[in-house]
């Protein structure tokens, strides 16, 4: 049998943390499927270059039957060039002390050179996805400056906190994590998301049915997910990578996989969708089509202190996009 052409995909950020616990998933098969070769560009800024070698090296040492070829390059025209995916992992993590938000000014003109360089260089059919902090911030950035790609090619990731989420709720009512499903974290991947526990289903039951304390889901669970990443960087002394990596590997796996069950989160660009601003990345609950394309599931209930924790996400949005669009003089 005629073996399938290669998906091309670009990392950046290759030879960090993130880029560490994901490579070899990717090249193993298990983001695009097991009969489905890909070629990695690697892109690393020049400092990372030596590390990034041995990572190759080590890509090489498993003899990978999938992987056909790896780039490795500090050049984001090499970089980009015809890609399929671009993963935009790399970016500075924030330490101790800071909020996603304060990693603006340092990372914000980071995407605008990726993003034209995606503009420039990547297949049109290119699909974007930022990890780099404050993503969804970060994406639209390199959406803004990618005019030719179009804006529902782009996502930022928010399916750590869904996944995060799922495994609280199992966790407070005894079941396994399989057992979760109808989550969606909607708003910015910061601490003002909202896990919606009263879509959430346990088995068959609301969540709300199964876990009667009220008062846990809006004062414990809601804290907990938004706290997470900031409680893993207190504990490990270095902020998420593998669950971080695990979330890029099922975020794009079922944004090319048509939906059959549950719906996920991913931040995408709004279109006024459920009172969410038009023109934001923000998540959303998503569903991919028969013939692969992505839409916000419709007809979801949102209470009234749903509506309002979500609003108040999107109005972060809205002042990020305005402090970041000020600093790197990008026009709204
Ligand atoms: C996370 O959620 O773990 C990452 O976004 C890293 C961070 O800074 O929180």
């Amino acid at each position: 049998m005629k073996s399938k052409a290669p998906i091309r995909v670009a990392v950046t950020g290759a030879a960090g943390n993130i880029g560490y616990a994901l490579l070899f998933r990717i090249a193993s098969g298990q983001m695009f499927g097991p009969d489905q070769p890909v070629a990695l560009n690697l892109i690393e800024i020049e400092p990372g270059m030596a590390a990034l070698k041995g990572v190759a090296m080590e890509l090489d040492d498993c003899a990978f039957p999938l992987l056909t070829e790896i780039v490795q390059t500090s050049d984001l025209a090499v970089g980009f060039k015809d890609v399929d995916w671009a993963l935009l992992v790399g970016s500075v993590p924030r330490k101790q002390g800071m909020e996603r938000a304060d990693l603006l000014g340092i990372n914000g003109k980071v995407f605008v050179g990726q993003g034209k360089a995606i503009n420039d260089n990547a297949k049109p059919s290119v699909r974007v996805l930022v990890v780099g902090n404050p993503c969804n911030t970060n994406c639209l950035i390199a959406m803004k400056s990618a005019p030719d790609i179009p804006n529902n090619q782009f996502f930022a990731m928010t399916r750590l906190d869904e996944n995060r989420a799922k495994t609280q709720l199992a966790q407070k009512a005894s079941v396994s994590v399989k057992e979760v499903s109808e989550l969606c974290v909607w708003g910015n991947h910061s601490p003002t998301m909202f896990p919606d526990f009263y879509n959430a289903k346990i088995g068959r039951l609301k969540a709300t049915d199964v876990i009667t304390d009220k008062a846990w889901l809006t004062d414990t669970f809601v804290p907990v997910v938004g706290q997470r990443g900031k409680a893993i960087i207190e504990a490990r002394g270095a902020s998420s990578a593998a669950s971080a990596a695990n979330a890029v590997v099922d975020t794009v796996r079922d944004l090319c996989t048509p939906t059959r069950g549950d719906f996920h989160s991913v931040c995408v660009i709004s279109n006024g969708e459920y009172g969410t601003p038009a023109g934001l990345i923000t998540s959303m609950p998503i569903k991919v089509d028969a013939i692969g394309k992505w839409r916000v599931v419709e007809g979801v209930n949102l209470t009234d202190y749903a509506k309002e924790k979500i609003a108040a996400s999107n109005q972060e949005l809205l002042d990020e996009r305005e402090m970041a669009f000020g600093q790197l003089g990008l026009s709204i």
